[in-house]
Formats: structure tokens, sequence, C-alpha cells
């Protein structure tokens, strides 16, 4: 969703605002604008579209000097995506610019209020109440003007704010969207999350919700929100360049589905020491684990999908009951939660907000919470009680590849552990489980390798309207995130369901040549799948199992078939969704889709 980046220093900001748009662009966005300031003026520019538009309408930046700026991407909420809606907003009497990230849910009062007292409102966005507040806040200080203003906001939103008067000054807000400071040499800056401060520097301090930040070339202080200041913690961002770029790969899409096993063996070899598994603080007893007697796991998206696969491994190994629950249902549902209750929260941003909600819903009813979480000091990570780092690095393309493996992996080594203190599992049967998880970026890799011909494949199924992915059990949680993978980078319609439960309905959408992708790959299962495969195929569907190799059955049921790896079934969906994100991969390839930046999708979405 929309990105915010600030620099102050002795060098051009422009070109340095537009290069760390460009690092934010796989948010998602759709369109782009910058403010300077020099000689007592701001002088802003912004277009609808691209950040590319934007770099050719400024010279790449030449056409706005000055060394103190501001920059955004916008993914519109409050208007659409127009030149005068993009982001900065230029108070009336042009002292004040303003960028946001988040929603200000009070701007229809603010709105009516200001415009009674005269200010003109440019544009639809809620944003632009910001600006006009800290003119009519502005006594000369505009520290003073910004706590006045950020006192009657309510909602969430990260601000960059820049001031005519003050050239090398900039102030940075935080509540409920993120915001990090990065610390340079003779020069400080503000990013929405660190891709865009990696190239710059490596020392960052993370902002808490209700601070502020005053930045100039020469350092930056924090306040609270009563002007306090704050000591802060600097951290070092591990991440590199190199990490957040292409690597020679056509997409990071395909970069980072390469990249999981090496992001699964950063997930799990470091916290396997031998034999014992330590999830850094974590590590309950078997009395304190005891106190729980249910878990909920809460999550957006594939991240709810790694929570629905998880489920199968946290139930069979720990023996708690164990529900998955889409966080956007779980912050209205009135959930029946207390401090018997063990919240797991996945997300790998960190950020999102239907869960960073469930979350606080959860926490005021008395759970405990375990985040398992990617980016590093991110909302979430930082308002558990514990957090286990997925430690995938970063993720730029909007569909989740190695965010999503991460995240399994986390929690089956989670259920494991837990399993074992809990005294459920017996030694043979954790060193079995313990021994097929070690193997995990291996077997990813033989996945990787066995899987050559989906391009071939996608060649087959791209023209396909609509696609179904079946399975049973933990096949069915795979069978989620392969339907989401094709949905979201292809725009090829695709369902999930339950393998058994197709005949309830959805089989009447079967018809000559419907493409079914059926996970076969929980063996103690797959004579009733393919009772389903040959239901479909009886009415004319055309099927491509995902089968484990030496699969035998498969073969003469199924039209294709794509291998992975042979491992138990809890583990499994670690492998059976890696094909299933290539063939999503190949086919929105064949069909010419933008697939890091799929249409109307965000990387993080931090609003309702
Ligand atoms: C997956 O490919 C998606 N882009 C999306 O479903 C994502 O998993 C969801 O928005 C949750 O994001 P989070 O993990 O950052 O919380």
């Amino acid at each position: 969703m929309c990105g915010i980046v600030g620099f102050t220093g002795a060098r051009e900001a422009a070109p340095l605002l537009l290069e760390g748009l460009r690092r934010l662009e796989y948010r998602g966005y759709d369109s782009a604008g910058i403010a300077v300031t020099g000689g007592g003026t701001i002088r802003v520019e912004k277009v609808s579209g691209k950040v590319e538009k934007l770099c050719e309408k400024t010279r790449d930046g030449a056409a706005v000097p000055g060394f103190t700026g501001i920059g955004h991407t916008r993914w519109a909420t409050h208007g659409a995506p127009t030149d005068t809606n993009a982001h900065p907003h230029l108070s009336n009497d042009g002292r004040f610019a303003v960028v946001h990230n988040g929603i200000i849910e009070n701007y229809a009062a603010l709105r009516e209020e200001l415009t009674a007292k005269g200010y003109v409102f440019q544009s639809e966005t809620d944003t632009e109440v910001i600006v006009h507040l800290l003119e009519y806040f502005d006594t000369g200080d505009p520290k003073t003007a910004v706590m006045r203003t950020v006192a009657r906001l309510e909602g969430s939103y990260a601000l960059g704010v820049l001031c005519a008067d003050r050239p090398d000054t900039l102030f940075a807000v935080r509540e409920a969207s993120p915001l990090i400071l990065g610390i340079g040499v003779g020069e400080n800056y503000f990013a929405s999350d660190v891709t865009a401060l990696v190239s710059y520097t490596k020392n960052a301090v993370y902002l808490d919700d209700g601070e502020f930040a005053e930045l100039t070339p020469r350092g930056i202080t924090v306040y609270d929100c009563s002007g306090r200041p704050v000591e802060k913690p600097v951290t070092r961002i591990t991440w590199d360049v190199e990490a957040a770029e292409k690597g020679g790969y056509e997409h990071f899409m395909l970069k980072e589905i390469m990249e999981q096993p090496a992001a699964v063996r950063a997930a799990l070899a470091p916290r396997i020491r031998d034999g014992e598994i330590l999830l850094e603080g974590f590590d309950l007893s078997a009395e304190e684990l005891g106190r729980f007697n249910r878990l909920i796991i809460t999550a957006c998206g594939s991240a709810y999908y790694a929570g629905c696969a998880a489920k199968y491994a946290l139930e069979a190994l720990c023996r708690i009951p164990v529900e998955a629950v889409l966080a956007s249902e779980l912050r209205y549902g009135d959930p029946l939660i207390d401090d018997r209750t063990l919240l797991i929260v996945i997300s790998q941003s960190g950020e999102t907000a239907d869960t960073i909600a469930a979350m606080k819903e959860c926490r005021a009813r008395g759970a405990k919470t375990l985040a398992i979480v990617n980016v590093v000091g991110s909302t979430i990570a930082k308002s558990a009680d514990w957090t286990l780092y997925t430690r995938a690095g970063p993720e730029i393309a909007v569909a989740t590849t190695k965010g999503y493996t991460t995240q399994l992996a986390v929690l089956f080594l989670l259920a494991l552990s837990m399993g074992r203190r809990l005294g459920r599992v017996d030694g043979d049967r954790y060193n079995a489980l313990l021994g097929d998880l070690l193997r995990l970026p291996k077997l990813i890799q033989n996945a990787i390798d066995l899987n050559h011909g989906i391009p071939a494949l996608a060649k087959k199924y791209h023209r396909s309207p609509s696609l179904f992915f079946i399975g049973r059990n933990t096949d069915w949680a795979s069978a989620l995130e392969g339907a989401l993978k094709m949905k979201e980078i292809s725009y090829i319609h695709a369902e999930s369901y339950a393998a058994g439960e197709l005949k309830h309905g959805t089989i009447a959408l079967i018809e000559e040549g419907t493409p079914v992708i059926a996970v076969c790959c929980n063996e103690a299962l797959e004579d009733k799948t393919i009772s389903n495969i040959v239901e479909v195929k009886a009415r004319g569907a055309r099927v491509l199992a995902v089968a484990f190799r030496g699969d035998r059955k498969i073969v003469s049921q199924a039209n294709d078939v794509i291998y992975i790896p042979r491992i138990g079934t809890l583990f499994s969906p670690v492998l059976a969704v890696i094909p299933m994100q290539l063939l999503a991969y190949y086919v929105a390839k064949e069909n010419g889709c933008d697939i890091d930046k799929p249409k109307n999708l965000a990387k993080s979405v931090t609003v309702e």
C-alpha cells in the first residue's frame, strides 16, 4: 500500500526520493509524488501512474532542486488515483506539505470544520485535512503545529511533513502505520520500510505508535506525543541491497521462489542445536504450555492458509484444539477467548491492519500472543508477547512465496517443539520429524528441480477461464494457497475445495476440459482423493495432479502429474506448494501479467 520516503542532507533530495519510491513500488500504488523545499518555498510534483512517469516529468529529479524533501506512492482509498489526489498535499499558504499512509477516520468532520474556517480543499482525500490543520495550528513553531495537528487525528497514519520555513527539517509521525528512520552520515531519512533505506544506511530507528521525530542533516530527535524526547535504540538492518534486487531473474517472484531452500534453512537451522529446538523466548515448560487449553491462529490471505496447514500439525503433535480464523472475521466475531488461549498471529509484513486489530481484540480478552513475522520491528512483531521471526529476507513480489514457506517451517518447528515439551511426541517420533524438518531445504530444492516441465504445462492451462484446486486435509490447505497464487497473479478465476465437498454443489461447474489441480500428498487419503479425481474426470475435467515422486497410482488417473519429493504428511504442504507457485508464475507469464505488481493488490494491506 502507500509508501513514504523522506530525505534531508547535503545532496539533492529529489533523485534520492525517486530512488526510494522505486524501491517501494512493490507495495502496490497508483500515483506518485514528491515535494522539495528550497528558497523558502515548497515545490510539489505528482502524477497518476508510475514512478517512472514522475521521473520523466521531473527529469529524474533535476527539475526539483533542494536538499530536503518527501515522497509518496499512493494506493487510492479516498478519491480516485488522479494527479490531484496524489500526495504530497500542500497547505493553502504553501508552507506545509504532507505525505500520509493510512486512513484518517474523522476526516469528514475535520473537512467540514476546516471548510467553515475558510480552508479550500483541492482533493477528495482524507489526507488533505492534515495539511490544513498544520496551517491552522501554525504559530511559527512547526513542532508545535505537528503536535496539535496529530492530537486532532483519529485513525492510522504514518506522516511525513515538510515546512517551507525550515529547509533542513523534516517531521515523521507514526500511529498504527509503519515508519522507520534511517541514520546516515550528515544526512537522515525516513521510509515506510527498510527496502527504501538499505542502499543508504544500515542504521535504523523504529518509531512506536504515538511518537514523532524531527530530522535534520545533523541528527534525529524522537518525541512522545506530548513533545518529551524519547531515547530510542538504533537497530542494525541485516538485509542488504542485493536481497532487495532481482539478481538476474526476470521477476522478484521467480527469484523468491528460488530463494526458498535458503530461506527455509535460515528459518530452521539456527533453531536446532544438538537435537534440541530453541525458540527464542518461547521455550516454555510443559507446565507453562499446559496452561493453554486452546490455540487460535489468525492471519489474512496466504498467512491464514499457512495457519490452516499448521493446524493439522499442531493438533496432531500437541493434542490441543486448534482453530484457524481469518483476522477480518475474528476482530468482529465476539470470540470466546480467555487467558488460557494462545493466539498465534502470522504475518509476513507484520503490518496487516486486520491482523493487528484481531490481535488487539484477543489480547484485550486475555489471550497470550505469539507472533510469526518476517519484518523485524514491525507492529505485530513488537506488540506480541513472543515473536518468532521467519527470516525470509525482503519479499518484494506482492504474491508471497518464501514468506509463506518460511511461515510453515517455523509453525512446524513450533508444533514439534510444543508437542515434545508437552510430552505428547515420543523420542522416536520427535527424531523422525526433526529429521524431516532438517531435510526440508534440500527437498524444496529437489521440488524446484523436478519441475522444469512446468513452463510447458503452463502453455496447456493458461487459456482456461477457470481452474479448480482440490485436496483433502493437509492437501486442502495446500490447494487453498495454490488457488490464491493462481488468481492473484494470473487473474484466472481459481477456486479451492476440500475434495470431498465438490459433489455438494461445485461439481456442477465441471465441464469438458475444465482444469482441476488435485493435490495428492496425503498418502492416507490418496485413495479418497483419487475417487474425487475419477468423479470430475467422468464429467470431462482435465486433471493435473501434484503427487510424490514414485506414486504409481496417480499416473493412470491424472492427465498430467507434477512431482515433489516424498516427505511425511504433516510437513508436506511446504513441498506441495512449490510446483503450484511455479505453475501460477508461468501461467501469469504466458498471459503477459504484471507478475510482481498484480493489479488492485498491495504487498502490505495496512487499511481495513
Ligand atoms: C499473498 O500472496 C498475498 N499477497 C496476501 O494474501 C498476503 O498473504 C496477506 O495480505 C497477508 O499479508 P501479511 O502476511 O503481510 O500479513
